[in-house]
C-alpha cells in the first residue's frame, strides 16, 4: 500500500460566537477528525447539511485555518503553511465548489479564468496559455472554440465543466470538490459526475468528494466516511458501508437512497426530528438525540472510532450493527453512475432524511 498523500488527524475547527464584544459560544463545526487519503485514491464525506463537509475542505486547501490538529500533505505538514509555504503546493491541492456561477467571475471570458492559476503561479506551458487551456477546455467536454465566451452564456453544468477545467490546469495531485453536482439538474448530476470520475481515472487524481448524501458518492468513491456534527461516525470501503453498513445513522442515510429496496434485518431506519446544534451537541454519542437503538450509556460516554477486525472500516458506536447483519445487497456500485432518468441519480430530490 501506498504512502498516504493526504493525513488529517484530530483535525478540528471551532467558530466563536459573539454577542456584542463578548465571545458567547463555540460552534464546533469540525471536531477531531481522522482519516488520509492515498493517491490517485477517491474518498466521499458524506453527511447532513451542516455536519461540517465544507468547513473540513475549505481546511484541506487551507482556505480556513484549522482549531486544532494537523494535515500532512506529500509527507509535509501543511496545518499552519503560510503563503509562500503554499505556492508549491497550491498546484498539487485544488478545490471544486458548489456553485459554479458564483465561483467563476462573470466579467472574465472563460479563456481567462481557467488560465488564471497558469498565471497566478507563473507558469508558461510548453505551447502557450492559450493552447493549453483550449486543451483543458476540451478535456473537460467543452468547445475549445469557446475561449471567449463568458460564464452567464453556459449552462450550469457547462460552467461546472469550466470549474473542473480551472481546477486541472496546474495538474493537481487532489481535488477538493465540495457537493460540485449539488447545484446542477439531476439530468446533468450523472454527466458531470462521469465526466469527474473519467478524470480521475485518466489522470490518477485523488478526491475528496463531499456530499449530502450516499446516492452520489457511490458510483464514485473508493472509500466513504459518514460525518454527523462535526465527526466521523463510519468510515470504510465502499463494499463495507454500502453492503454492511455498521452504524445508525449510516443506515439511515442509506434508507433515504430511493432505490434501497432491499433492505436486511435492520430493516429502514427513518430519521425524526432535526440535527442538533454545533453550539451545544448532545454529551456522549452526538447521534443519540435521533437513534433509535439509544441507550443510557450513550448519554454518558461518547463511542471511540474503533476499527472493525481485518477491514479498513471504523465505526462509532457503543452497539454497532454486527458483522454481516443487515446487509444491503446490491449497494456496491461499481461501474457508470447510472443514466438519468432520474430515481437512482436522485441525490438532491429524493433523499432527505427527515421522516
Ligand atoms: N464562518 C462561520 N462562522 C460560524 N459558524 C460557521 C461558519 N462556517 C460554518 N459555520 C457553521 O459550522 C457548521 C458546519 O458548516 P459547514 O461546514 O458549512 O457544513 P456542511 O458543509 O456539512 O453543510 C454549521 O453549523 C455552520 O453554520
Ligand atoms: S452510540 Fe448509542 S446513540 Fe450513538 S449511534 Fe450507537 S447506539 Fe446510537
Ligand atoms: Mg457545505
Amino acid at each position: 500500500m501506498s504512502e498516504p498523500l493526504l493525513r488529517v488527524s484530530g483535525l478540528t475547527k471551532h467558530f466563536p460566537v459573539r454577542t456584542g464584544f463578548r465571545a458567547t459560544g463555540l460552534v464546533r463545526a469540525v471536531d477531531g477528525l481522522d482519516f488520509a487519503v492515498r493517491p490517485a485514491e477517491t474518498l466521499g464525506l458524506v453527511g447532513e447539511s451542516g455536519c461540517g463537509k465544507s468547513t473540513t475542505g475549505r481546511m484541506l486547501v487551507r482556505l480556513l485555518e484549522p482549531t486544532a490538529g494537523r494535515i500532512e500533505f506529500a509527507g509535509r505538514d501543511i496545518t499552519h503553511a503560510g503563503r509562500r509555504e503554499l505556492r508549491p503546493l497550491r498546484q498539487d491541492l485544488q478545490i471544486i465548489f458548489q456553485d459554479p456561477y458564483a465561483s467563476l467571475n462573470p466579467r472574465h471570458t472563460v479563456g481567462r479564468i481557467v488560465a488564471m492559476p497558469l498565471r497566478v503561479n507563473g507558469i508558461d506551458p510548453p505551447g502557450g496559455v492559450r493552447r493549453r487551456v483550449q486543451e483543458l477546455l476540451e478535456l473537460v467536454g467543452l468547445n475549445p472554440e469557446h475561449y471567449n465566451r463568458y460564464p452567464h452564456e453556459f449552462s450550469g453544468g457547462q460552467r461546472q465543466r469550466v470549474g473542473i477545467a480551472r481546477a486541472l490546469a496546474l495538474r493537481p495531485k487532489l481535488i477538493v470538490a465540495d457537493e460540485p453536482v449539488s447545484a446542477l439538474d439531476v439530468s446533468i448530476q450523472a454527466q458531470v459526475v462521469n465526466l469527474l470520475r473519467d478524470l480521475q481515472r485518466d489522470l490518477g487524481l485523488a478526491f475528496v468528494f463531499i456530499a449530502h448524501d450516499l446516492a452520489v458518492v457511490r458510483h464514485f468513491c473508493q472509500r466513504v466516511a459518514v460525518m454527523y456534527l462535526g465527526r466521523i461516525v463510519e468510515i470504510g470501503d465502499r463494499a463495507d458501508i454500502y453492503e454492511r453498513p455498521r452504524h445508525p445513522y449510516t443506515r439511515a442515510l442509506l434508507s433515504a437512497i430511493p432505490d434501497a429496496t432491499r433492505l436486511g434485518p435492520g430493516g429502514r431506519i427513518r430519521l425524526t426530528g432535526d440535527v442538533p446544534t454545533p453550539l451545544n451537541p448532545p454529551s456522549g454519542c452526538r447521534f443519540r438525540t435521533r437513534c433509535p437503538k439509544a441507550r443510557d450509556i450513550c448519554a454518558t460516554e461518547e463511542p471511540a472510532l474503533v476499527p472493525r477486525d481485518g477491514s479498513g472500516q471504523s465505526v462509532a458506536c457503543h452497539f454497532p450493527e454486527p458483522d454481516g447483519a443487515g446487509d444491503f445487497p446490491g449497494h456496491d456500485g461499481a461501474g457508470d453512475f447510472p443514466e438519468p432518468d432520474g430515481r437512482d441519480a436522485a441525490g438532491a430530490s429524493g433523499a432527505e432524511v427527515t421522516a
